[in-house]
């Protein structure tokens, strides 16, 4: 669990990775162990059993309570150097991670541990893993647009490493539009702009996401199946949508792989790639998204270099970055 050793998949760029939906199971009791946490579990196994999900808050819920043990710097560096190994094996050369800091100052814990926790590990990403890396601040759209405005402004204000801002938790009831002022200071701040939409919510948050929050791309966007206008538009405009397979399944959002709607969304010209989103959680990294892609839709090497190609133009990484990875 977690380990890899051959892949088949492509050099991709990561687009759509929440860092701590990257906590294994066996981190969680380390991480425990050495904070002196009491886990509701016996052990690894009786956790594993919690790992059946029927939709997205019930996979929330879990995601949430297992955070209670990310406690110092070193335990948020632990952590995402952990991803960082395990991506890179999967043929991971680029990744945009997002965080959700509100989680962790909600409980206690300092934006600044949990900012330079991370931070630490990707500012070597590079030599120690050969993966460039990005920082994302995703706000939890559960919470209040007064809640995110106040951990911006403080990010900004101790000049957090962030390329941009996202918005996660839970979608249906919480539309774009609630986060307006939010994004808006975030573009003049310079920040680039991502959000989950059409996820479990409707094709229409796609749409507000995109004109009232001016989102630059769309985290799983995969319900915008359900509307050929918006499927026109993200098609005319190529807004990148980072389609999460293993996920989507995971949490119902899909039936099962075979019916997900990615090769159609691929043959109709939409700009899609392949990301893990919370790859502990769901069963697998970007590679092994890739491999069950490849065994049950049946994706050509063709077809697999095209999701590869839309991941790293898609990218907030450098022209230069891009150019070598292409
Ligand atoms: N959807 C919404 N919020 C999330 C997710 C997700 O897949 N993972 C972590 N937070
Ligand atoms: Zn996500």
């Amino acid at each position: 669990f977690g380990e890899k050793t051959t892949t088949t998949a492509p050099p991709v760029a990561e687009l759509h990775l929440h860092i701590e939906g990257t906590l294994q199971p066996e981190l969680i009791f380390a991480l425990a162990e050495r904070n002196g946490i009491e886990l509701p579990y016996e052990d690894i196994e009786e956790l594993r059993e919690k790992y059946e999900f029927t939709d997205l808050q019930s996979f929330l819920d879990l995601y949430y309570a297992n955070m209670a043990v990310l406690q110092t710097e070193q335990d948020f560096t632990d952590m995402t150097r952990a991803y960082l190994q395990r991506a890179a094996a999967g043929e991971v050369r680029h990744a945009e991670i997002m965080m959700d800091p509100q989680a962790h100052v909600s409980r206690g814990v300092p934006l600044e541990v949990c900012v330079n926790g991370v931070a630490n590990a990707l500012a070597t990403s590079e030599e120690d893993f050969g993966v460039t890396t990005l920082l994302i601040a995703a706000f939890l759209r559960d919470m209040s647009e007064e809640s995110a405005l106040e951990v911006l402004d403080q990010l900004l204000a101790m000049h957090a490493p962030i390329v941009g801002i996202g918005l996660d938790s839970a979608e249906v009831g919480n539309p774009p539009s609630k986060f307006e002022r939010l994004y808006q200071r975030a573009g003049e701040a310079g920040l680039r702009r991502i959000a989950h939409a059409g996820e479990e919510g409707p094709a229409a948050y796609i749409t507000e996401a995109l004109d009232v929050l001016h989102v630059e791309r769309i985290d799983h966007g995969i319900r915008c199946m359900e509307d050929t206008e918006v499927v026109q538009r993200l098609v005319a405009e190529q807004v990148p949508l980072t389609v999460c397979p293993l996920s989507n399944v995971r949490l119902r959002a899909v039936d099962k792989l075979s019916d997900h709607p990615l090769p159609e969304m691929l043959a109709i010209g939409l700009n899609v790639c392949v990301n893990s989103d919370d790859p502990a959680y769901f069963g697998g990294y970007v590679d092994d998204n890739f491999e069950q892609l490849a065994k049950v839709l049946e994706f050509s090497v063709p077809e697999q270099a095209t999701l590869a190609a839309n991941s790293i133009r898609s990218s907030f990484a450098s022209d230069a970055r891009k150019a070598v990875l292409l």
